[in-house]
């Protein structure tokens, strides 16, 4: 087997499973799955804030885990399951957190709102919050600029306990 470097120009070519569906897409060595999603792919729902992984507005799903999608190469994805903002409604049936975040008026400019969203489907599914300084702690990777921190939690908090079968005092 010959090995070759590549070059900035060469592409090669990945298949994704994205948003439940096959995608076949050629991408350069240096493209991140930030890039390919926005620039290629045209899923915008995807913000870039720092480019850097330290605000969590590229946040994404692979296999159901969240990742900063500014840090992943984009060739790194063959044969991946990612799920962007895109994929979480059901045709008009919108995510629990999607609901929850518009009940709870968890956004202000909304830019960090699907990153947030992306999150915290991942942190339910982990199951390691239990309380809301628990979800602080575990969505602190995601940075809001607006300062809508008290409503996210309290979106997420909702969706948990729908989801551990209790609802939260309204008063609280
Ligand atoms: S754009 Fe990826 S963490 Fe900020
Ligand atoms: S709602 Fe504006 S940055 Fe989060």
């Amino acid at each position: 087997m010959t090995l070759r470097t590549l070059a900035p120009d060469d592409k090669i070519e990945i298949t994704l499973n994205l948003n439940g569906r096959p995608v076949r897409t050629e991408v350069g060595p240096s493209t991140t799955l930030l890039d390919l999603l926005r620039n290629q792919l045209g899923l915008t729902g995807t913000k870039k804030g720092c480019d850097h992984g330290q605000c969590g507005a590229c946040t994404v799903l692979i296999e159901g885990q969240r990742i900063n999608a500014c840090l992943k190469l984009a060739v790194m994805m063959d044969g991946r399951e990612i799920t962007t903002i895109e994929g979480l409604a059901q045709g008009d049936d919108l995510h629990p957190l999607q609901r929850a975040f518009i009940e709870r008026d968890a956004f202000q400019c909304g830019y960090c709102t699907p990153g947030q969203i992306c999150s915290a489907v991942a942190l339910l599914a982990e199951g390691h919050a239990h309380d809301r300084e628990e979800i602080r702690e575990l969505m602190s990777g995601n940075i809001c600029r607006c300062g809508a921190y008290p409503n996210i939690v309290d979106a997420i908090e909702d969706v948990m306990g729908q989801r551990q079968g209790y609802i939260r005092e309204a008063a609280e």
